[in-house]
């Protein structure tokens, strides 16, 4: 495994395993030098959103780094206000250009929104069926969410969105996205540094000469998520890219799979009906 390997997604698009986050990095010189870190560590999957306020950026980094369109991954999701048939199209339309890009590698709904999520993916399932994306797939959605998906979706979802780390391991949707073909992607894997202090972390991250964050992505790579780490800072960037030089021994795995205390630093979907 190596920086740029990729999983297959449901449609057959290879999806870079490592992504680069960048949610509450600030519009303009701070999210562009991010991204810019980032493509220079090696990294060339991006996650954005059109709550971050940040495409703009995002897009500005990608077009200066001259790395050719087709090395690169972009996702984007749709935000709660821009729900809907009619306003996704249209909000798609504005993302696209606002990044200067014709098309986006990965669309998401980013919240099981009661009411809206079903005409959303609708609209999702158009843009694919364009070519204007070349995968959709959703964020935030338990199990109950994905298995609605089976009455009224054309399209299974190549990927779930979901907050995922060793504090809040969730096996039983894992396992759901597994047997279904669901790519799971792991946000907020560093728990937003909450829990980088945690002693049992620590001492496992002492065994291999790695940080707790190094550790923490590590144990998502090798549950075959994606993951996708947010830094604006450079040396934090490059440490979170230097994590395909060890593995993590079976028994450890086993110790950090053992750490799940249903922790969250996001909003829960549990509850979403
Ligand atoms: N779909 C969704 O609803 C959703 C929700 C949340 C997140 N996401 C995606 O997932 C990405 C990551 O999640 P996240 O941003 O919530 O949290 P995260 O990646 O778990 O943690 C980011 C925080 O950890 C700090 N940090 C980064 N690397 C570090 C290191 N090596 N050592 C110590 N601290 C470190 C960062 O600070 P600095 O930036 O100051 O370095 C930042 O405060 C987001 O950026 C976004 O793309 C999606």
């Amino acid at each position: 495994m190596h920086i740029t390997s990729t999983i297959t997604l449901n449609n057959g698009v290879a999806i870079p395993r490592l992504g680069f986050g960048v949610f509450k990095s600030k519009p303009g010189t701070e999210t562009e030098n991010a991204v810019a870190y980032a493509l220079i560590t090696g990294c060339r999957h991006i996650d954005t959103a059109q709550i971050y306020r940040n495409e703009k950026d995002v897009g500005e980094a990608l077009r200066k780094s001259e790395v050719p369109r087709d090395d690169f991954f972009i996702t984007t999701k749709i935000w709660n206000n821009n729900q809907g048939y009619d306003k996704t199209m249209r909000t798609f339309d504005e993302s696209l250009d606002v990044m200067g890009l014709s098309y986006i590698d990965l669309l998401l709904i980013h919240w099981p929104l009661e009411k809206l999520r079903k005409e959303t993916w609708k609209a999702l399932e158009k843009l694919y069926n364009e070519k204007r994306c070349r995968a959709i797939g959703v964020s935030n959605y338990t199990v109950n969410h994905l298995k609605e998906m089976e009455d009224y979706a054309e399209i299974t979802p190549a990927v779930n969105q979901v907050e995922f780390h060793p504090f809040l391991y969730q096996k039983e949707l894992l396992n759901y996205c597994i047997i279904k073909n669901i790519t799971l992607t792991a946000y907020s894997p560093l728990t937003r540094g909450e829990k980088l202090n945690d002693e049992t972390l620590v001492s496992i991250a002492g065994r291999y000469n790695k940080t707790p964050a190094q550790i923490l992505i590590r144990w998502c790579l090798q549950h075959d998520l994606v993951v996708l780490p947010k830094s604006v800072h450079r040396e934090r960037i490059l440490e979170n890219a230097n994590v395909f030089d060890f593995e993590i021994a079976d028994a450890d795995m086993q110790i950090l799979d053992s750490l799940n205390e249903n922790f969250r630093v996001a909003w829960d979907p549990t509850d979403v009906p």
